[in-house]
């Protein structure tokens, strides 16, 4: 049978009725346009979570966890986007200059505290163009490497980057990022400048990592647990006080000798600035919702961090960690003398 453009139309309109079902449905919330609220409450349309790092990475596996739960407690449907570049500062730009309406969200962490240090044209201010939604949680960093690099230990690798340090290569996802940062407070410590090969990311960093393309990094355990418990990297020490759970084996940096390589990634939720305080009071409760999710708490646990308590999801404990956070890197980032040009 020869379709017509009617046909046609009658089998779009199907298939849009299937999707807005499907996100009611999703929803829960009986076939209104995709909101759990009464109709024109917020939210009543799809919910764009910005990531400002590549796809696959660790601030996109955290995002994408709470993500459903998220969803189902709002009613809506929630879409990641990842926005890449400059150390997560293009993505946390775009989300300030966004519609302050509650329907853009940013997951930022760390370099939401290190970005104005580092970058003299930043383009947006952390406490004033955004307002804080909640902390999330907060992830210990790895020192990893390529599995066939010669340094044994942490202490080898200090000895090793001492002999060579115009050789070695230090990955990282961008000035600002929580590895750069990471790598910073390394060189610092040791008293070495070594190469940084920047990516987007460190989710594409830890492929060529794996690959052998570079020579080591610093990075999440949300996303180097998996590598390092298959012993596809070699592992030397976690920036934590005490060890994580997920990773028994691995010392802390202050077991294995370099005690001032101390940091950990927080994370929080963020909307522009000017965003009603309704649509930030329930994303608020969601992201509360969230973190007590039993799923939620398990895929944390196996990648080597928890959510934070309720009391921390919340905008004054964001707002607060961040005001901190603010001082302490300032100080570290200009005593070390390094500027994103
Ligand atoms: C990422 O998601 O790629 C990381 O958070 C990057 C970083 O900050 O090191």
């Amino acid at each position: 049978m020869r379709t017509t453009g009617r046909h046609r139309a009658i089998a779009r309109l199907i298939a849009t009725i299937g999707v807005v079902s499907l996100v009611a449905a999703c929803s829960g919330n009986g076939g209104a346009t995709g909101g759990g609220t009464a109709a024109g409450g917020y939210p009543d349309q799809n919910i764009t979570f910005v990531v400002p790092f590549s796809a696959g990475g660790p601030t996109d596996t955290v995002t994408r966890m709470i993500a459903e739960p998220m969803a189902a407690k709002l009613g809506a449907k929630i879409v990641v986007q990842n926005v890449e570049g400059a150390g997560g500062t293009v993505g946390a730009g775009e989300v300030a200059r966004a519609a302050p309406d509650g329907y853009t969200v940013l997951m930022h962490h760390i370099g939401m505290s290190t970005a104005p240090a580092l970058y003299q044209n930043l383009g947006y201010r952390p406490l004033e163009d955004f307002e804080m939604v909640g902390l999330v949680t907060e992830v210990p960093m790895t020192v990893v490497a390529r599995k066939d690099f010669a340094p044994a230990t942490l202490q080898d690798l200090v000895t090793h980057v001492k002999a060579n340090a115009g050789e070695v290569t230090l990955a990282n996802a961008g000035i600002g990022a929580a590895s750069h940062l990471c790598g910073l407070l390394f060189q610092t410590a040791t008293g070495v400048k070594l190469q940084e090969v920047p990516y987007q990311g460190t989710g594409p960093a830890l492929t060529d990592l794996v690959g052998g393309q570079v020579d080591f990094m610093c990075d999440q355990t949300t996303n180097t647990s998996g590598q390092i418990s298959a012993g596809e990297v070699k592992a030397y020490a976690v920036t934590t006080p005490e060890r994580v759970k997920s990773l028994p084996e691995l010392p802390t940096t202050a077991e294995a000798g370099l005690p001032a390589l101390q940091v950990s990634v927080w994370h929080g939720l963020y909307v522009p600035a000017g965003t009603p305080q309704d649509a930030v009071r329930k994303l608020s409760e969601a992201l509360k919702t969230a973190l007590a999710d039993q799923g939620v708490v398990e895929q944390m646990a196996k990648l080597g961090t928890v959510p934070v308590p309720a009391e921390d999801a919340t905008p004054q404990a964001l707002r607060a960690k961040l005001e901190e956070q603010l001082g302490t890197w300032a100080k570290v980032i200009a005593d070390a003398g390094v500027k994103a040009s």
